[in-house]
Parts: structure tokens; sequence; C-alpha cells
């Protein structure tokens, strides 16, 4: 998490003053640290055995600053629609590092896909084979997503080992690849079991299951070149959640793979995908206070920010204070509402805790914005706009990453009025 005491970030060897950057940027502002974002990609490699290779999702965060960074650090990028394909492209990723998945992909993600030459397809049921072998007749290279029989202990976002629309259930992975085996270029087993991993040991766990699943089945397969492991490394993003033992699953991924080498090696590819993990921390939201009211007994400290940019993390974290700071120290606290100034009575940002005294124009800072947050926020919702992002880099340089948003599309979301030529 970015450190901040006495109207700084405190950060290696760089204290950046917020209040200097708010003055040029103004408010409400996401921040960015370079430095965060480097140690989580060092931690996160460090941790997963060097015969693999990291995805980036996407998802988490498409800031083209922070893909360029994971680029330049060797990831692959895992994306999930047709949209986030073609910014990979626009953003200048090589499209060989590109792989797509999703429940089921559209017409549109799948020639995007083919026509760019991507890696590789992580496919999630019969039809989704089937929309996918249709539209070309080159070898695409087509992993199966195994949704497996076991679930694991702790998750906070089940996604297998449980029902859902996500991959194909374990006993319907070796019938389908042997009814398009002759058809299909099915080279790969693909499985994400969640996300929020808090213990390592599940990690672990879906990686060997992965592996026996695999070796078990070798046959079955024309050849095996890729095995994508998932991920879903877990980042506290509040006081009461606990991070993720990075040495128990460097020690755990390192004897497996050790253990299985001999059948690994013949493997071409083995991914781990992550989003979460490598950008959660990295980025501040900074806000100011518009308003302090009173009603009805309770007191209320409007910002300029809200669910519009918090998204709907906020709906979980509305009662834990810990991710949320003053810039100005303050020692006298009392009971408080924070919400955002959108119109709508769902939009608390944190419910009855003890806060500082802060007064109007005063600036609060948001913790830990970096992942899910501008990605799952309506933010154009009453017609207000996307924050602007800045970066700080290695030497303390403040960079704009991306433009406040567009007062006059953010209602119009920038498509065309009828009846305009
Ligand atoms: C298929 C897939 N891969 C990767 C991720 C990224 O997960 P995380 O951000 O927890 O690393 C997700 C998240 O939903 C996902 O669905």
């Amino acid at each position: 998490m970015i450190e901040s005491k006495s109207n700084h970030i405190l950060h290696a060897n760089l204290s950046i003053d917020i209040a200097e950057i708010v003055n040029k940027f103004s408010t409400p502002l996401i921040i960015y640290s370079v430095i965060e974002l480097n140690n989580r990609i060092v931690e996160l490699q460090a941790a997963l055995p060097v015969e693999s290779r990291l995805l980036y999702s996407v998802k988490a965060n498409p800031n083209p600053f922070v893909l360029n960074l994971f680029n330049q650090a060797g990831f692959g990028f895992e994306v999930a629609s047709v949209g986030e394909l073609q910014h990979l492209i626009k953003s200048k990723i090589n499209s060989d590092r590109i792989v797509l998945g999703g429940p089921i992909k559209s017409k549109e993600a799948i020639l995007s896909g083919i026509q760019n030459h991507i890696l590789s397809y992580n496919v999630e049921s019969e039809q989704d084979l089937q929309n996918i072998a249709s539209a070309s007749n080159q070898r695409l290279n087509i992993s199966l997503r195994i949704n497996p029989d076991f679930s694991n202990r702790n998750s906070l976002l089940k996604m297998g080992g449980v029902s859902s629309q996500f991959g194909i259930d374990e006993n319907n992975v070796i019938p389908l690849i042997r009814k398009y085996k002759n058809e299909v270029n099915i080279n790969g087993l693909f499985m994400f079991n969640g996300s929020q991993f808090f213990d390592a040991q599940d990690i672990i766990q879906n990686t060997s299951f992965l592996i026996e699943f695999a070796e078990k089945n070798k046959d079955e397969f024309n050849q095996l070149d890729f095995l994508d492991f998932g991920g879903g490394f877990g980042v506290a993003e509040t006081a009461d959640q606990s991070g993720l033992n990075m040495n128990i699953l460097k020690t755990g991924l390192a004897d497996l793979f050790k253990s299985k080498k001999q059948f690994l090696d013949r493997v071409k590819y083995k991914f781990f995908e992550s989003g979460r993990y490598l950008t959660a921390t990295s980025a501040i939201l900074v806000s100011k206070v518009l308003d302090i009211k009173y009603s009805k007994g309770k007191k209320y400290i409007i910002l300029d920010t809200g669910i519009n940019h918090l998204g709907i993390r906020q709906l979980h974290y509305r009662t834990q204070r810990s991710f949320i700071s003053t810039l100005k120290e303050n020692e006298h606290y009392s009971p408080a509402i924070l919400t955002g100034a959108t119109c709508t009575p769902i939009d608390i940002i944190l419910n009855e805790v003890d806060f500082p005294n802060v007064s109007v124009d005063d600036l609060i800072l948001i913790h830990n914005v970096g992942a899910y947050t501008s990605t799952l926020s309506p933010y154009n919702f009453c017609g207000f706009t996307y924050p602007a992002e800045v970066a700080v880099d290695t030497n303390g340089y403040v960079l704009l990453i991306r433009e406040r948003g567009d007062i006059e599309n953010s209602c119009g979301l920038g498509y065309k009025v009828y009846g305009e030529e």
C-alpha cells in the first residue's frame, strides 16, 4: 500500500507532495506509484516457477501506461472481449502474447483474434468451441477450461469447483476432446477457480490438480502445449484481510514443478494469470470534502468522489475504515457517514464510522484503488465523469496518464445523437 503522512506519499526514498499534485491536476484524482507496480511485478514473479509466464488480466486495469509496464516485464495478456483485445492492439502490445478468454466469445472477438494472430483461446463450452472452430480453417491454439469437482476452502470469489457459467465440468472435458480431436486443435487446459485466495495452499492445490489431470490424460491430446493454472493471488485491500504468504506459495509451487519436471518440460507454455495482485495497491484516489452537514442527528461528509468512481467494491467496503485516510493529520474524531455527490442514496462510501473532524476542502485519500475500480464503476452516472489519472515515476516525476472525463460526453458516452449529421 502507498503510505502517506503529513501531506506526502512516502515511498522508498521519494517523498511526494500530494497537495502539490492536486493543485496541478485537481480532484478527484487517481495517483499511481510506479515503484509500487514494479514491486508487485518483482514479488509475484519471484514466487512463481521460472519456467512459467504471467498473463496480466486486462479487466483489472486497462490503462495503457499500466499495460506498458507489464509488457516491458515480459508478461502475456489475458483478455475477455473484443474491446480489450483491440485496446491491446492499439496500445502496441504484440498480439502473439494475447490469450482470449471469457465464458462465450463474440463473433467479433473471435474474428479479431484470428486477424491479429493471437496466441491462444481459452474455451469454456461446446458452443464456444464450435463458434471458434467454424470461424477459421487455420490451426488455432485452443485450451479447454475445466470446472473441477473439488472446491477450494477459501476464496472471496469462487468461479470453479461450484456450479457456474464458467468452464466445462470436469467429467465432460475428455469426452469433448475425443469428439473434436480430428477437427480442432485442442492443445491446452486452463483452470481459474477463483479470485482473492489468501491461503497459498489453495493456489498450490489448483495448480497441482491441473498438472495431475493433464498428465493422467496426456494421451488424449495430439499435442499438449498449454497449461494455464489461473491464479487468484489475493491482496489485502483493507485491514481485515490478510495478505497471501508468498514464501509458502513459492516453495509449494517450486516443489510441485520439480516433482513433475519431466512431464512439464514437454509443455511449451505454463501460464499463471493475475490482475488484482499486480495493480490493487498501486493507486490512491484523492478526493476533496465538498460539504459537511447534519441530518436528523447524523453527520454527513460529502466528497467529490463516490460509487461513480469506486464502483461495486464500495458495496463490500462500506464498513471498512482502514482504506481511507485524511491528508491533514487530525486527532479529533466523531461518527460520520461519508458519501459521494451523486444523486442516489446508495452512494455511501463509509457508513457510520468514527472519522477525523475534517473541514470543507480537506483532501481525503482512498487507498488500493488500482484494480477493478475504473473497470467496475458507473462513472457516467448522473452525468459525472471519470477522474484524471497520473503516475509518479521512479524519479518522482508526475505524468498524466489519463485525461479527466469529458463533460460533453458524460451523458452521451460519446455516441452520436439521433438526427445528427
Ligand atoms: C479468467 C480470469 N483470469 C484472471 C482473472 C484475474 O483475477 P485476479 O484479478 O484475482 O488476479 C479473472 C478475474 O475474474 C478471471 O476471470
